[in-house]
């Protein structure tokens, strides 16, 4: 029973003139059946997909802080994973030679302790969010590939034994492959040369020989990225390297990825013989240039005001897109639900995603499943069908 119609029902009985003594007992009974099948009503996601998968989600240092009050008890309900969004890139954990940085990290750690939820560490190796100096010796000289070797190893070391015993599993290495299909020419790349992939896991399994490890990338579900991803995780496998995962991040669109490439992509993984995790998942509802179809941060698009034409809110036809949308992925997901382990959004709610911020600053985006005020949206309602087969 909702509460409109509670309110309704009682707007009647006072007009029907009945006395107190009657009219008090019906309307707390009225109001406990709301409450009961309002509870009931709102299903919690991570209970849903229990026998699935897990659901995580990405979270900030704001609110394991408590700025937010609303944040940490949702957190709870919800989901049985989090991420931590920025705290433990290289930037954050290691910002100078010799200083790490743990205290944020640590408190959300402490918080996935608190309340049993699974933590997954994000991210040991990648080309962005990572100090220049990592890459040169102290007068600013390029490090050759041995002193480059022993930083990512002391990195690796200092950070998974950190958190041993804590991170369930750690994206090991985060994009290495780019748009077109080849070796992104990182500075990892350029000064270890391919192997520093290999070598990042075998220094990351020594430093926690039961954390999972991941390999991650956007855009990997497209034959392009994956005909790229594949190699690497043969080439790990072939070589002794645990890996457990691939990642597909699923920063994704109202009209992107192809839902059969998407398809394809999970039997492809699935058959090499590792699983698979949905890390950083949510759909753009905004019109975005087609250069930055992506997740690369450095790129950036100028603002426009037809760039952004939801900032009085989503009208309901998109709305209602985004739950189609939401359905049909998950529809996916749960027909290769024997191979993918988790799925994790990036952000709790639409007012905390970092597509309100890129490619273009300053827009209102609706890319998850509950709005801005942590209610559940037409996309929630239509994961929880699919999840039932409804
Ligand atoms: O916290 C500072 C704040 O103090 C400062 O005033 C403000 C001014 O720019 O910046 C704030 O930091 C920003 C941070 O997000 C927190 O909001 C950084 O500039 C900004 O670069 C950072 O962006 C993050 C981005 O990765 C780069 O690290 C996003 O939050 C985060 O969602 C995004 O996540 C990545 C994944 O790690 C990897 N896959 C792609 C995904 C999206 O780019």
């Amino acid at each position: 029973m909702s509460w409109l119609n509670v309110v309704r029902i009682i707007q009647k009985l006072k007009q029907r003139d009945m006395k107190k003594s009657q009219f008090l007992p019906l309307t707390l009974a009225l109001l406990i059946l709301a409450t009961a099948s309002c509870k009931k009503t709102t299903p919690e996601l991570k209970e849903v997909f229990k026998n699935d998968f897990l659901i995580g989600t990405a979270m900030n240092s704001y609110q394991v802080h408590g700025r937010d009050p609303l944040a940490k008890p949702f957190i709870i309900k919800n989901f049985n994973s989090i991420t931590a969004e920025n705290e433990m890139k290289w930037e954050r954990i290691h910002p100078a030679p010799g200083v790490y940085s743990f205290a944020k990290a640590d408190s959300i750690a402490e918080f996935a302790q608190k309340n049993n939820l699974v933590l997954i560490g994000h991210v040991l190796v990648w080309h962005s969010q990572t100090p220049d100096w990592v890459f040169r010796d102290s007068v600013g000289n390029t490090l050759s590939r041995d002193a480059l070797l022993a930083r990512m190893k002391d990195h690796i070391f200092t950070v998974v034994g950190h958190f041993k015993g804590k991170v369930k599993g750690w994206d090991v290495v985060n994009e290495a492959i780019d748009d077109n299909g080849a070796m992104r020419k990182s500075l990892w790349y350029q000064i270890i040369g391919e192997d520093y992939i290999q070598k990042a896991f075998e220094y990351a399994h020594e430093a926690d020989p039961d954390a999972e490890l991941y390999y991650n990338d956007y855009n990997n579900e497209q034959k392009v990225k994956r005909d790229g991803v594949i190699p690497i995780i043969k080439s790990l496998q072939q070589n002794g390297a645990r890996i457990d995962a691939v990642g597909i991040q699923g920063h994704w669109h109202l009209d992107e990825p192809d839902l059969n490439e998407l398809d394809e992509s999970l039997s492809a993984y699935a058959a090499l013989g590792v699983k698979i995790v949905i890390t950083e998942m949510e759909v753009n509802v905004l019109p975005t240039p087609p250069e930055v179809y992506g997740a690369d941060i450095q790129q950036q698009a100028k603002y426009l005001e037809e760039l952004n034409p939801y900032k009085n809110g989503c009208p309901d036809s998109v709305q209602t897109q985004l739950a189609n949308r939401y359905s049909d992925l998950f529809t996916i997901f749960m027909k290769h639900k024997k191979d993918i382990t988790r799925v994790t959004f990036w952000g709790i709610h639409d007012g905390y995603s970092w597509k309100n911020g890129w490619p273009i600053v300053g827009r209102t985006n609706y890319p998850l499943l509950f709005d801005r005020n942590y209610q559940p949206k037409p996309a929630f309602w239509s994961v929880i069908k699919t999840a039932k087969g409804e």
